[in-house]
């Protein structure tokens, strides 16, 4: 995909009414801090569009990027974000559930995991949530650059395992700082837009 435009046009709260876009939205899913903002900023060649953060709970709303105004990819607020109340919770999970459960044009959604770890309890949820809803799961490992190459085969491995992920579940590798693992990521879009 050549970036020409990329827009922030929906921001949803807990009480907004979620958009009825009529365009491809591909959704980025994972606990707090795994790093999703910075992918999508990434995905769209912009530095910080997507506001992120060293602290964990930067984003707290559903928000819509327009790609060319041909399609949407779609920040989620992050799960497990253990400083929150647990009202704050629990809204949080009603507001990606909500989404998740309304969006008419959701096609695929990322979920994004630490590669230096294994994966939560609620990571398996969210998976077992992606798989059940239809959707199909694309899991990306972030952080990318924190581990040693020699460890990468042993984190996928990990990752797979711990989610007990289906043979032909797709696992990226990805770095938001060398941008590794990008174009890949982005030729999966394109994929999933013309399935
Ligand atoms: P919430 O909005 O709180 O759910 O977090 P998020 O998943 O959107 O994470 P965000 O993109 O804000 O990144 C969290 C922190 O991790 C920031 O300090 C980022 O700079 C850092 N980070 C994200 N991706 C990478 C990466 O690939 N490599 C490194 N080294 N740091 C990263
Ligand atoms: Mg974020």
């Amino acid at each position: 995909m050549v970036i020409k435009q990329v827009e922030l046009q929906h921001v949803c709260g807990i009480t907004s009414k979620l958009p009825d876009t009529g365009q491809v939205e591909v959704a980025f899913a994972g606990k707090s801090n795994v790093g999703k903002s910075s992918l999508i900023n990434a995905l769209m060649n912009r530095k910080s569009l997507a506001r992120t953060s060293a602290q964990p709970g930067k984003t707290q709303t559903i928000n819509y990027y327009h790609i060319n105004e041909e399609m949407y990819l779609v920040d989620l607020p992050g799960y497990g974000f253990a400083r929150a109340s647990e009202e704050v919770k629990a809204k949080w999970g009603k507001l990606i559930e909500d989404y998740l459960h309304q969006s008419k044009m959701l096609h695929a959604v990322f979920l994004l995991i630490d590669i230096r770890h294994a994966p939560s309890n609620n990571d398996r949820i969210m998976y077992d949530w992606i798989l059940r809803n239809g959707y199909q799961p694309i899991i990306i490992a972030t952080k990318l650059d924190k581990i040693k190459r020699s460890q990468l085969q042993k984190q996928i491995k990990l990752i797979r395992e711990t989610l007990e992920v289906e043979k032909d579940t797709i696992v990226i590798p990805f770095s938001a700082e060398t941008k590794q693992g990008r174009e890949e990521i982005w030729n999966l879009i394109d994929e999933i837009r013309s399935d």
